[in-house]
């Protein structure tokens, strides 16, 4: 077995990732793997923008207050506090790195997103994601401390004496497994939204680091918080997110009897929280389609603001300066997962993660919009402060493993797997389906393990990783007897005071 020794893994290349590999960089050598090509991540996607306070207008304190009160109670104060701080310094570092966010007569632009009390989305037009994986994969491809590996997939974290020291890895162009060994091992590797039949997250979106991390002992925390996003697109590809910063500009969310119905769910009605508004979407399409209304706008600001949304929804038919959008509600960020310090330290040691994959307690219940690209930025940047102390240390010996690889695949398992995790363990959840979801789970794991004789591969290893989290997603969500945030029990419809109490005491 090929082995590949550096000072850091680095795995996955989305913001999180790529803001990572550049800070250690200054620290010794990175290997950067990554799944698919080095841009397929969620990040690429990421349209709204990044929270900050950048406006007189604004303050921490009011960042700090909706991000808590979105979170409905299970913020970590502490960590929402580290983040808000930090914001502004984030977004001068991205404009450094090379990140052109849309100005206006010289000045960054804010826009406006649910559950933010005052404008304060920086942006780059609609493709904010786009533009800061563009500027951060160049910065990585000409640092010549960075070793890039696309199409390398991390299968499992390798210990050794209860310390992480690499990560074996299918080379899935050349069908090889290989060992990296480094000093310390970054999990980067984003959210799980695949799980799910809907939802706005590409093909690599499998939680394969919360698997993975999972399996090494991490501790994994507040996987029952799935955040749904209210408005997607049913394209000829998939599902297509139509950004919140729409409703932001004033977009009007219009029921099957052709009028607005967001009033009455909420008093900021459209611009609602996303789980409110979410399963206000889900109720309202039992009465029939539900579209978003942006054309009461001009079409030279419609074009102008959301260039890529207009032209993806031209491309399917649809011209959004004349006709209303069709949505649905889809599966879109994991609020959950590994749970870190301040540091991004999982509890096993030389194992750090940050960005989705992580849950460093900002999001707790439901994640305030455009807060994870933040926190991605945030949290990686308190990684590479940590792994200083690594300097000096020596990567581990080569391990042995017996892993073989086979072409077997799984397709059929997925869908299904998909299709019930979205009816029971979805929006709306129940003991019952919930119940009903677990007795599946374990038969797909039971099937899985069968084709795990013949071997390993990615398809296979994605699947797995799947069950292994939609299993402890569903078993989380049976146990809160409550809904809270993104998490709604229609068989426990009220939050639970013992929940508030316990809350408290831990403040
Ligand atoms: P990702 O960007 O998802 O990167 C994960 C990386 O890990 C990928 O490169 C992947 O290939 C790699 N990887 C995964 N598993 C493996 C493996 N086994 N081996 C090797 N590599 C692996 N958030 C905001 O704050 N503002 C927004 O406006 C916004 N808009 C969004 C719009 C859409 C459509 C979506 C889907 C999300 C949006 N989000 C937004 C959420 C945000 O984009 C993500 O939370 C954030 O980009 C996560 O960054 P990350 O680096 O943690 O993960
Ligand atoms: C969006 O643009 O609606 C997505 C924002 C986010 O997920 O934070």
């Amino acid at each position: 077995m090929h082995m590949k020794p550096f000072d850091f893994l680095v795995i996955g290349s989305g913001i999180a990732g790529l803001n990572a590999a550049l800070g250690l960089a200054k620290l010794g050598t990175v290997a950067l793997i990554t799944k698919k090509d080095i841009l397929e991540s969620n990040t690429n996607k990421a349209q709204g923008g990044i929270a900050a306070v950048l406006s007189q207008h604004d303050s921490f304190d009011s960042h700090i207050a909706d991000t808590l009160r979105v979170g409905d109670g299970l913020c970590d104060k502490t960590a929402v506090e580290f983040l808000v701080t930090h914001a502004p310094e984030k977004i001068q570092k991205l404009i450094d790195l090379g990140v052109a966010f849309t100005t206006r007569n010289g000045v960054i632009e804010l826009s406006r997103e649910a559950g933010h009390s005052t404008n304060r989305i920086v942006h780059a037009k609609d493709a904010t994601g786009a533009e800061v994986e563009r500027a951060m994969v160049a910065q990585a491809k000409n640092n010549l401390h960075i070793t890039l590996f696309e199409h390398h997939f991390a299968v499992d974290i390798i210990l050794e004496k209860g310390k992480a020291g690499g990560a074996l890895v299918i080379d899935t162009k050349n069908n090889e497994i290989l060992s990296f060994l480094s000093k310390a091992v970054v999990l980067a590797t984003g959210g799980a939204g695949q799980l799910y039949q809907y939802t706005t997250n590409p093909k690599i979106a499998t939680g394969d680091g919360m698997a993975m991390a999972y399996r090494a002992g991490a501790i994994l925390e507040d996987l029952e918080f799935v955040q749904f996003h209210p408005t997607a697109f049913a394209g000829k590809n998939g599902l297509f997110l139509i950004s919140e910063t729409v409703r932001g500009e004033g977009g009007i969310l219009i029921g099957a009897d052709k009028k607005p119905f967001m009033h009455n769910y909420h008093p900021s009605k459209d611009l609602a929280p996303r789980d409110i508004v979410s399963r206000a979407v889900f109720a309202e399409q039992k009465k029939g389609q539900v579209v978003l209304d942006i054309t009461h706008k001009s079409a030279d600001f419609i074009m102008q603001r959301f260039p890529m949304i207009y032209a993806t929804l031209k491309g399917e038919g649809i011209d959004m300066t004349k006709q209303p959008i069709p949505i649905t509600p889809s599966a879109h960020y994991f609020c959950g997962g590994i749970k870190t310090d301040l540091h991004g330290r999982t509890n096993i040691p030389c194992l750090y993660a940050c960005g989705e994959c992580t849950c460093t307690g900002v999001h707790g219940a439901n994640r305030l919009a455009s807060n994870s690209l933040l926190e991605s930025v945030v949290f990686s940047d308190a990684v590479v402060e940590d792994c200083k102390a690594y300097s000096s240390q020596s990567v581990q010996k080569n391990p042995l493993h017996a892993l073989t690889l086979t072409s077997s695949k799984s397709d059929g398992l997925l869908s299904s797997f998909q299709q019930i995790i979205w009816k029971n363990v979805g929006i709306v959840r129940t003991e019952y389906e919930l119940q009903q979801a677990l007795i599946y789970f374990k038969e797909v794991e039971e099937n899985i393990n069968l084709l795990f004789k013949e071997g390993i591969n990615e398809s296979l290893m994605e699947l797995k990783n799947m069950v292994t989290l939609g299993t402890l997603l569903a078993q989380a969500a049976l146990t809160r007897e409550e809904s809270r945030g993104c998490h709604f029990r229609s068989d426990f419809p009220e939050k639970k005071e013992a929940w508030e109490r316990h809350i408290k005491q831990k403040k």
